[in-house]
């Protein structure tokens, strides 16, 4: 089965990456999946190209880190594969001004500046191109990509109609556990790298001390019952869901060995410590060590383009290119 999926080299990576995103991939790699840091992306929102910069590298070096092995599956860098800027331009030729403006994501995005940027309207195009180019049959994305999905099978359904099959009609699958993890000041939100507050987020390098302190921190409820219930206990349902995605029981299960929130954040905290301690050492190692990072991140390019390549040529050719 063909995976592709794709993340932005956006800020440190937190828990909710980790858990929504990351450890999905890291547990279903294979020689089929290909993982891409997408920095084009990165390119329609402001962002220093120093900042741009650092924040490639620590996102290899933390999917790294978090158990992707390249030995296994294919890791590499979205702008050093030339395909696809170029399938994106082709798919503008493909898809509607309208579809496009119609997006939620880029209504959101769009109305809190003045002047955007031309590729935030055109984003989810680039975003297109990254999957078909790689044939993938499933796209592992959280909640907020699922209607980027839908606009990149209409295109690719336009497109084959139009001029012959070319591309794969992809799929969007999900996570099973914590395809949400939330902000633990404000268990409401979504856990996130932009508006959190500083005590809601914790991040894959977190100091053991930091990490006790926001998870004793976390808001829950003024009830005294440690029970998995969304609705009416947010905070204490969330720290079950962490619980249970770093541990593997249920959070029901989990729920039921507490009888105090104290007891069961003393646990929560210890239990965050221990997985994440060898994730900050490996990642400290990869980061000082920039040639084998520029070794890994080559290999990547290189399996990358062997793919994309010829699809890119049957796209292009389809279209009368010569
Ligand atoms: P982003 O940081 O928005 O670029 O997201 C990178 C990946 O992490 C995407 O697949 C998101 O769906 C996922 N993700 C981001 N925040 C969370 C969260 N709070 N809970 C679960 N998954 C998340
Ligand atoms: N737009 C995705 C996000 O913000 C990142 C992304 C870019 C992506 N290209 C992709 C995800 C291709 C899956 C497949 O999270």
């Amino acid at each position: 089965m063909r995976i592709l999926s794709g993340i932005q080299p956006s800020g440190t990576m937190h828990i909710g990456n980790f858990l929504g995103a990351v450890k999905h991939w890291v547990d279903s790699q294979s020689p089929e999946a290909y993982y891409c840091v997408v920095d084009l992306h990165a390119l329609t929102l402001e962002i220093e190209p120093s900042v741009l910069r650092e924040q490639t590298a620590d996102c290899v070096a933390s999917l790294l880190a978090a158990g992707l092995d390249p030995e296994i599956c294919t890791l590499f860098i979205q702008s050093h594969v030339p395909y696809h800027a170029r399938l994106s331009w082709l798919l503008e030729c493909v898809a509607s001004y309208g579809e496009l403006s119609r997006m939620t994501q880029f209504k959101e995005k769009a109305e809190r500046q003045e002047g955007y940027r031309v590729g935030l309207l055109t984003y989810p195009v680039l975003m297109a191109a990254d999957i078909l180019l790689y044939n993938a049959q499933q796209v592992p994305v959280g909640d907020d990509q699922r209607q980027h999905l839908e606009l990149t099978r209409n295109i690719a359904e336009r497109f084959n109609n139009r001029y012959g099959e070319v591309f794969t009609i992809p799929e969007a699958i999900q996570p099973n556990a914590a395809s949400r993890v939330m902000d633990l000041q404000e268990p409401t939100r979504k856990m996130s790298k932009s508006i959190s507050s500083p005590l809601g987020s914790v991040y894959l390098l977190d100091e053991p001390s930091e990490i006790e302190k926001k998870i004793k921190k976390a808001v829950t409820d003024t009830e005294n019952e440690v029970r998995f219930d969304w609705e009416t206990k947010p905070g204490i349902s969330n720290l079950l869901e962490i619980y249970s995605s770093f541990e593997g029981s249920s959070p029901e299960a989990i729920a039921s060995r507490y009888t105090r929130y104290g007891d069961l954040k003393s646990d929560l905290a210890l239990l965050v410590i221990e997985s994440l301690a060898p994730i900050a050492e490996r990642y400290r190692e990869l980061r000082n060590d920039p040639v084998a990072l520029e070794a890994v991140i080559l290999r990547g390019d290189e399996k990358a383009a062997e793919i994309a390549g010829p699809v890119y040529r049957l796209a292009s050719a389809a279209m009368g290119l010569i």
